[in-house]
């Protein structure tokens, strides 16, 4: 169904794009952020489906979103146009909610996508351009929409893993997103996080781990709101980077004996369906919710002894000591003390040695050891299938973040 059906009664004889540019927002700079007054759009665009407006959130109605149908529901999803966003959006239209994607002008890895693309993209959802990194800005987009919003959604993540932009992205934009989503009526909070926040070494998973706990805070103070927070294990993206090598008649690489870590891969459409069970499903409220694929868990060993035999080719490894990624992060570690320009370099040594050692599974702080039968399964996307498609495809939609690290 597209949106213009459901969302505004607008005729399904409306051109999608026409209607979308008319829900897509200015940039930011244009919005006037000392105007009172609704704008026209908002007037006659939105007032029809919306349940409550943020004037009558003085009194909340006694009912929780969740006794709504789903057409009457109003996700706002933050990050709706990263690798997994994008599916989280998808599945979201497709289950009939009023959906509110917010995103940049440039979206993407390195900005790639112009607002055309982002709107193709995200067919089915009201497209909001906004700037989640400033709250007021943030605020005055949704205050310009005349919507209340009952489900914020946050797919946000710092598309390089650097220092200062995890704490921008993966702390503060996701801050700002509850905040807004809280001032417009939001009362659930659906939160893609990471299972290795765990184990938290790197500054992307304090950053997400300050930001869990100020979510739990929240639904502690306040009994009508709360959260789901989810965390995966690997994607598919993540573990795709040596098929075509493996393809080509390359080796595969491997760290230790290649047991040194393991995952149960996800795929991005199952991780969006469970994501997507968060917003009504009552049994996922206020809980922290790790997630993997279907099957067992799967060591790099295994995965490169797979690839070889759907690719026909003969088992071919090298194995890399981990001891190599210790010693380039002790002198990276070393010269950031002399250039601290280098600290995202050393803080990328450290990513790839986290993923090259740790496993993404369920991990007992006690025993200090992953369980593989302690990670929840769920949907239907097998590893296997996903090598099949990349060996006949390629990895196109499967590309790495700005620093082809995850
Ligand atoms: N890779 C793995 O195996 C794995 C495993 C478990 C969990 N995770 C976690 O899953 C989460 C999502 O990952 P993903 O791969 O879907 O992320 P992604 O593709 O990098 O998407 C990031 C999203 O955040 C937005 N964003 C980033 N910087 C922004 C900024 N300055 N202003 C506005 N928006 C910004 C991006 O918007 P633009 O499109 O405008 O850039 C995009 O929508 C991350 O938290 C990650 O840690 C990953």
């Amino acid at each position: 169904m597209s949106t213009s059906t459901f969302f505004c009664g607008i005729t399904p004889n409306s051109s999608t794009s026409t209607f979308k540019n008319l829900l897509s927002f200015p940039h930011p700079t244009k919005i006037q952020p000392n105007s009172s007054k609704p704008s026209v759009f908002h007037q006659t665009r939105f007032n029809p489906v919306t349940a409550s407006t943020p004037t009558s959130l003085e009194s909340p109605p006694k009912s929780s979103f969740r006794d709504k149908p789903p057409k009457d529901i109003n996700v706002l999803v933050v990050g709706s146009t990263g690798y997994i966003g994008n599916f989280v959006v998808k599945e979201l239209v497709n289950r009939g909610f009023n959906v509110i994607a917010v995103c940049r002008e440039k979206s993407g890895i390195r900005g790639k996508n112009s607002k055309e693309d982002t709107l193709n993209k995200l067919n089915g959802a009201n497209v909001c351009f906004s700037d989640v990194t400033q709250l007021e800005i943030l605020e005055k987009s949704i205050e310009n929409l005349g919507v209340s919003i009952d489900v914020v959604v946050s797919c946000l993540a710092s598309r390089s893993g650097g220092v200062k932009d995890s704490w921008k992205i993966d702390y503060e934009a996701t801050k700002n997103s509850l905040l807004a989503g809280k001032s417009f009526g939001s009362k659930h909070f659906v939160l893609l996080s990471a299972i290795c926040v765990q184990k938290p070494l790197l500054e992307f998973q304090r950053a997400k781990l300050k930001f869990e706990a100020e979510l739990v805070e929240e639904a502690e103070k306040d009994e009508s709101f709360s959260y789901s927070i989810v965390r995966p294990t690997a994607f598919f993206k993540s573990l795709g980077g040596q098929v075509e090598l493996v393809k080509d008649g390359k080796p595969y690489v491997m760290f230790g004996d290649g047991k040194l870590c393991a995952c149960k891969p996800i795929s991005e459409p199952d991780l969006a369906s469970f994501i997507a069970d968060c917003v009504l499903k009552p049994d996922m409220v206020n809980k922290i919710l790790p997630i993997g694929g279907p099957g067992k868990a799967l060591t790099p060993l295994e995965q490169g002894e797979m690839l070889f035999k759907l690719a026909g080719k003969k088992p071919n490894f090298i194995k890399v000591p981990i001891e190599i990624m210790d010693f380039v992060i002790g002198v990276l570690d070393f010269l950031v003390k002399v250039f601290p320009s280098l600290e995202d370099a050393a803080e990328f040594g450290k990513i790839g040695r986290y993923y090259a050692a740790e496993s993404m599974l369920v991990y007992d702080p006690e025993t200090k050891e992953y369980s593989d039968e302690g990670t929840p399964s769920y949907g239907k996307d097998t590893l296997e299938d996903f090598f099949r498609k990349v060996l006949e495809e390629g990895m196109a939609g499967q590309e790495l973040g700005e620093q082809t690290i995850f």
